[in-house]
């Protein structure tokens, strides 16, 4: 059995308790020394396309092998062949937020294994949810009327924030749809040229259409323009179409802007259009009294996504969204089969009511683990620092003639460019900057496009990166530079 620990079919149960506490052991040895060395490792994968897949058996297995084998391919085949978003130098998207406690915890939940999907099929998991969801909402300063409910991404938040906005535009589409009804005008959904495309593909699976998301134009500093929301909405009326809802994003995807949302209200009240707010990111700012500007308006949407695995240190994935009178969400989609009648019955909140989805992780517990670890002042400290080395690296970039600043630095997020002759090779070497950048595997950055012009996209969120690690990066982008242009 020892070289069979995971059963041949000969023996059965699980591998035998020994066997499981020495591997269990050695696997948070892993762990720990994952983290302490992780800055010694290479960022990226070298290999490209294929090259995990080879290297590995690729016939499923027939009969059961050691726990030894498939650690020595982890060793050699799957921790080479990730890419480190753990590593202090990593800069993509919106940073990394693993934590010590986070890790823990998500270990516990993968021990427990239990379904979150009612009360009663795990009582602790449902009152976990809603306690860090009370203390979130704190955070948020949003008002009691809110409540939340717990997805694992911001798309699938938005789409079941537009769900129920659909709901409340068309009336009864829970139960007959949009087809065939002839009495239906075609609905509208506005937000930013800057918003995240999860507000299209939201659209695409409520069957408003890919189409119907308007993107508004946005101003100097990346945020949406109202004046030209306004004209968007009077438009579409004038054209027989009927304007559902907007989304204000607090953090955009490539330049972490904040949207007007008061004044985004005020259009959407005008017009009793449905105002979600994608906070997805922008939303931590929330727990640094210095930004309570970033809550401006909060309070007058009908919803607010926050995802705790962007700013708030939760290991991916957690996304939090809440509504105004929840019971809008529920209406569309509560729906209590026979088989699980018994197990709906006596709860205050089935939380399986709030969503597509039945079936449900126990995230809470990692967010109730993290958020204590760290408390709210923790938390605030270290975003804090966070937006100090975006700071730090703004005038860096300002203080170099060979670079320019691409927007504002508003939170952890820094878009900058390598000057060039024209547009055109400009384009061409930021692009080539960050494809030398992170294949080099000392740090990894992002590439995108604002007003038609690649930049250069760096973000911070690691709780392990420190100015030193900053000050390396700098470093390589500069000695990158002299090379690419
Ligand atoms: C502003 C914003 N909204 C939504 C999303 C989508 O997040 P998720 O991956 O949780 O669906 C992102 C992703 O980066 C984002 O930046």
């Amino acid at each position: 059995m020892n070289a069979d620990p995971a059963g041949s079919g000969e023996e059965l149960g699980d591998m035998p308790a020994d066997v499981f506490r020495k591997h269990l052991h050695e696997v948070a040895d892993w762990i720990a020394d994952y983290r302490e060395n992780i800055a010694s490792l290479a960022i990226s994968p070298r290999g490209g396309p294929g090259a995990v897949r080879a290297a590995l058996t690729t016939s499923a297995p027939e009969t059961g092998e050691t726990l030894e084998a498939m650690f020595d391919d982890i060793r050699k085949v799957i921790v080479p062949g990730v890419v480190h978003w753990a590593h202090p130098q990593f800069m993509g998207y919106f940073g990394a937020t693993t934590t010590g406690p986070g890790i823990l915890a998500e270990m516990m939940a993968a021990a427990l294994n239990i379904n979150a999907m009612t009360w009663r099929t795990s009582p602790a998991a449902t009152e976990l949810e809603t306690l860090v969801l009370e203390w979130l909402q704190q955070w948020l300063g949003l008002k009691g009327e809110y409540r939340g409910v717990v997805y694992d991404t911001a798309s699938i938040s938005s789409l079941h924030a537009l769900a129920a906005a659909r709901e409340e535009a068309a009336g009864n589409v829970r139960a007959l749809g949009l087809a065939g009804r002839a009495e239906l005008p075609v609905f509208r959904v506005y937000t930013s040229d800057q918003a995240h495309s999860s507000i299209e593909k939201a659209a695409i699976a409520l069957g408003l259409g890919e189409q119907n998301v308007r993107r508004i134009a946005s101003d100097a500093e990346f945020r949406m323009d109202v004046p030209a929301l306004r004209a968007a909405v009077a438009e579409d009326l004038r054209g027989g179409l009927r304007p559902m809802a907007v989304v204000a994003t607090a953090g955009t995807t490539s330049t972490a802007s904040v949207d007007p949302v008061a004044e985004i209200a005020a259009v959407c009240r005008e017009h009793r259009m449905w105002l979600h707010i994608d906070a997805a990111y922008g939303g931590g700012l929330a727990l640094l009294p210095e930004c309570a500007w970033v809550k401006n308006g909060w309070n007058e949407a009908d919803s607010l996504v926050i995802n705790p695995h962007k700013m708030l240190f939760v290991p991916f994935d957690f996304s939090a969204l809440y509504v105004r009178n929840i019971a809008r969400l529920r209406d569309v989609f509560t729906l209590v089969p026979e088989y699980l009648r018994g197990d709906a019955a006596g709860a205050e909140i089935n939380y399986m009511d709030y969503g597509v989805q039945l079936g449900r992780r126990f995230r809470a517990l990692k967010a109730w683990m993290v958020w204590r670890a760290f408390g709210r002042s923790g938390l605030a400290a270290r975003i804090r620092e966070h937006l100090r080395l975006a700071r730090l690296f703004t005038g860096w970039i300002q203080e170099d003639p060979r670079f320019e600043l691409a927007a504002p630095t508003v939170m952890g997020v820094v878009c900058f460019r390598i000057k060039a002759a024209d547009d055109a090779r400009a384009d061409q070497v930021n692009s080539a900057a960050v494809e030398t950048i992170n294949a080099a595997g000392a740090t990894y950055l992002m590439q995108t496009k604002l007003r038609g012009r690649t930049v250069m996209r760096l973000g911070l969120g690691n709780i392990l990166t420190t100015e030193e690690h900053l000050r390396r990066v700098w470093e390589i982008i500069r000695d990158t530079v002299a090379r690419v242009h």
